[in-house]
């Protein structure tokens, strides 16, 4: 099966090609952030006007660079939520449209979904079951991920995902956006040794989260001290520290309850390089194995939806449907196992 693949949840436009015996043919990303830049954050309506623009030549560009005709495709997914709904409708709209003019399939993927399987792109990808600690703007989760489609949440955030507090911590300090790639940029310059944050919530037992303290504890850092930029970088160091850390003590209790010899992290924050390396020592530490995607598949992309859309095409495609709706919100609580052939 040959699937295209649409991702427009937020602000990057993305479109692939996958096929499900040769593996991924061609993946594309128009990014968004110098549109949402001078605003400091997304905003949801130029989000929308852009992926309007951007979508359809980046569709035709990925079945050429894929050696493919638009007739030879078989299916179309789009993320259909959660995320933005004006940025949803684009892409759903667009999806289901060429899917009813090619007569072929089309389904709606959860955004998180294509997360939490992107590690299987890669071809260092985890057998199931496993655990995932899935980490971006709107989400952090630690997952018990028994087959695909079965996810079981173990862990969450009571408040602000990490890649939020990344976001905000960043504005704080008068970094740009998006704020994870910036204070990460940041804290390499910083001095471990001047400041220490709290790790939330490791001193409890379970394994939700909360990260808005750890914002707060930066605004309260930043309005102690003369500003300067050794100072943000001081402070970038010690927050990525702390959100690390914390996430590095949560999944280690997960590994440990669940008994799992395998685990991913996925998402964007699955992007940052000590979160990686400090996954990598406790995967060591601990004897097990540890898979992610390569930075760019932790990011949003098309490409995990091109694939989450391949493993829900059958029996759940549908073009002849011409209504559609997005799910701006949605959890993966709500997503039913997919049926495999094996
Ligand atoms: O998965 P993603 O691209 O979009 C969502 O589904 O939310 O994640 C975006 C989040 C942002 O909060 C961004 O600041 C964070 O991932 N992020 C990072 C890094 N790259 C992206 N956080 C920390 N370090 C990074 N290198
Ligand atoms: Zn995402």
């Amino acid at each position: 099966m040959l699937i295209l693949g649409i991702e427009t949840s937020c602000d990057d436009t993305g479109a692939a090609v996958f096929d499900s015996v040769h593996g991924l043919r061609s993946h594309k990303l128009y990014s968004q952030v110098e549109i949402h830049r001078p605003h400091g954050g997304v905003v949801p309506e130029l989000a929308a006007r852009d992926h309007i623009q951007k979508l359809l030549p980046l569709l035709e560009s990925v079945v050429s660079e894929a050696g493919a005709q638009r007739n030879d495709l078989d299916g179309v997914a789009y993320t259909s939520g959660p995320g933005l709904a004006g940025a949803l409708l684009v892409g759903a709209a667009v999806g289901r449209s060429l899917a009813y003019a090619l007569n072929i399939a089309a389904v709606g993927v959860h955004h998180m979904e294509g997360h939490l399987l992107a590690p299987m792109l890669e071809e260092q990808s985890p057998e199931f079951p496993f655990l995932a600690l899935l980490v971006s703007g709107g989400h952090t989760l630690l997952v018990d991920v028994k087959a695909p489609g079965r996810y079981r949440i173990l862990g969450e955030s009571l408040d602000d995902a990490v890649g939020e507090a990344f976001d905000k911590t960043a504005k704080l300090l008068g970094l740009g956006y998006p704020g994870g790639p910036e204070i990460a940029a940041a804290a390499k310059a910083g001095n471990p040794e001047r400041f220490r944050f709290p790790r939330p919530m490791t001193d409890r037992s379970g394994l939700d989260f909360s990260f808005s303290g750890l914002k707060t504890h930066a605004l309260e850092t930043v309005r102690a001290q003369a500003m300067d930029r050794q100072t943000a970088a001081d402070i970038a160091w010690a927050f990525q520290d702390a959100a690390v850390d914390t996430l590095v003590i949560k999944t280690r209790r997960a590994l440990k309850q669940t008994g799992y010899q395998r685990f991913v992290v996925a998402g964007g924050v699955g992007a940052n390089r000590l979160l990686r390396q400090r996954l990598a020592k406790l995967g060591a530490d601990l004897g097990c194995s540890f898979y992610y995607p390569r930075p760019e598949f932790c990011t949003d992309n098309a490409a995990m939806i091109a694939y989450a859309g391949g493993l829900r095409m059958p029996g759940a495609g549908d073009h002849k449907e011409t209504g559609f709706e997005v799910r701006p919100r949605w959890s993966l609580r709500d997503l039913t196992p997919i049926e495999t052939s094996a």
